[in-house]
């Protein structure tokens, strides 16, 4: 016999309430009842008292925002699963305040069927916690030669097309990708990457990887495949969206071609807006990633653009792998970190730097995604579903072995004390995270 799940309602009494789709900066409350927020703002729980059917938060100090979407997860689950599964995966997204998640095809088998589509969608909804979202390969096994069968995806749940991890590297083959996702209106997402002028590259190619002796990976690498799709995309008149951008010279092609009406979007990861390549020095593999950690001029570049709006969305690139991947020589070493659940705690520090404004990284966060897939706008609203992040911006705490939920350590970050944590997470109302629980 199935339980019923009781779920109280819940009021936020006194919070910041940040909402990027109205621009809405103000202190008030939010009563959260039956999936969707009921009221929100002043005096929105004027005269309720806890009792067995509300719970009441003391919000002082906290901002509520939208729950954040990632664009960009790693599974590992089908195949890979002692690295991470769909629930130990979702676990951390709620603990990074994520209420959507896409995930990346590159699992194990490669998710180019509707077998493996509809597997990644019946997990994720028996996990129940943030919702997941397929991407399916835009090539059979990723192999950048013969499309998928999109109708069929898109009816098993596959969100938006991608390689990634591989680029679509063939323009013929990119171009009909382009023309096909158009005609069901999903976006073609690429890991752009020319892998001519990266075989056998480690790191940015720079004055780094000339003092460690590694093969180097240069801008033009990422350029020349954005450059080429913007003028397919405008050809073609399709959603094309470029996945982690690493480059200042990528951001000048996107802002040209949005500059230009062309549908084109972008992300950027947590660690491409704060590490640059001297990370690398020692032979970190913890910071091997791809594409690489660029430098300086880049990460300015890509603040800016950020600022600006060039870039739609922050995206985490959630890549988790286990330790065999990591503790082994440095061109042996897998490329990826994690990244669910510091990506927010990780980013506030833009904030207190004055290089991005709240608001607008809060809308990288949700706004932003929600519009390059097409998931409903999200709002901190009376009547919107009620899917929220309770943020606590003074917080101290360390990312530690034990304080992390993904089965996989792998971030760079392991060890630092960060400033601001994720308090609770809603998705449709009921509390799939609080901090107090998981500490
Ligand atoms: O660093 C990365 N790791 N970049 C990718 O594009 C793929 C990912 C992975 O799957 O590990």
């Amino acid at each position: 016999m199935l339980a019923t799940v009781f779920v109280r309602d819940l009021l936020l009494r006194d919070v910041r309430i940040l909402d990027p789709h109205s621009g809405r900066d103000e202190r008030g409350d939010v009563l959260v009842s039956g999936g969707v927020i009921r009221a929100a703002g002043k005096g929105a729980g004027h005269g309720l008292a806890p009792s067995d059917t509300l719970e009441v938060v003391d919000g002082r100090g906290r901002i509520v925002a939208p729950g954040f979407i990632d664009l960009h997860a790693h599974m590992r689950e089908p195949g890979e699963e002692w690295k991470e599964d769909i629930t130990s995966g979702l676990r951390a997204a709620v603990a990074g305040g994520f209420v959507d998640v896409c995930v990346m095809p590159n699992t194990k088998p490669v998710n180019d069927s509707r077998a493996v589509t509809e597997l990644i969608v019946a997990r994720g909804r028996s996990a129940a916690l943030a919702r997941l979202h397929p991407i399916a390969a835009v090539t059979r096994g990723l192999a950048g030669n013969e499309l998928t069968d999109l109708s069929e995806l898109r009816d098993a749940g596959a969100i938006a097309i991608s390689d990634d991890g591989r680029c679509v590297h063939k323009s013929r083959v990119m171009r009909r990708a382009l023309q096909y996702a158009r005609t069901f209106d999903v976006p073609v997402i690429q890991h752009a990457e020319d892998h001519d002028l990266t075989e056998g590259a480690e790191m940015h190619e720079g004055a780094v990887s000339t003092r460690l002796g590694l093969r180097g990976w240069p801008r033009e690498a990422e350029d020349i495949i954005v450059a080429r799709d913007c003028i397919l995309a405008e050809e073609a008149r399709s959603r094309y969206h470029v996945a982690h951008l690493s480059t200042r010279g990528a951001a000048r092609i996107v802002a040209e071609a949005k500059s230009r009406n062309v549908a084109v979007t972008a992300e950027v990861t947590p660690h491409h807006l704060l590490l640059d390549h001297e990370s690398v020095l020692g032979y970190r593999t913890d910071c091997k990633v791809n594409p690489p950690l660029r430098e300086s001029g880049d990460i300015e570049a890509l603040r800016r653009a950020l600022a600006d709006g060039t870039i739609d969305a922050i995206a985490t690139d959630h890549a988790p792998h286990a330790p065999g991947d990591k503790d082994v020589e440095f061109a042996e070493a897998r490329p990826g970190m994690i990244g669910l659940e510091i990506c927010a705690p990780l980013l506030l520090k833009l904030v207190r730097d004055g290089a991005v404004p709240l608001m607008r990284l809060l809308s990288a966060l949700t706004l932003g995604p929600a519009r390059v897939v097409g998931l409903p706008l999200p709002r901190v609203h009376d009547g919107a579903r009620a899917d929220l992040v309770l943020i606590d911006p003074e917080a101290r705490w360390r990312v530690g072995r034990d304080t992390l939920q993904s089965k996989s350590q792998n971030t760079p970050f392991l060890g630092q004390e960060l400033q601001g944590a994720i308090d609770r997470t809603l998705v449709e109302g009921r509390t799939v995270y609080t901090r107090k629980e998981a500490l």
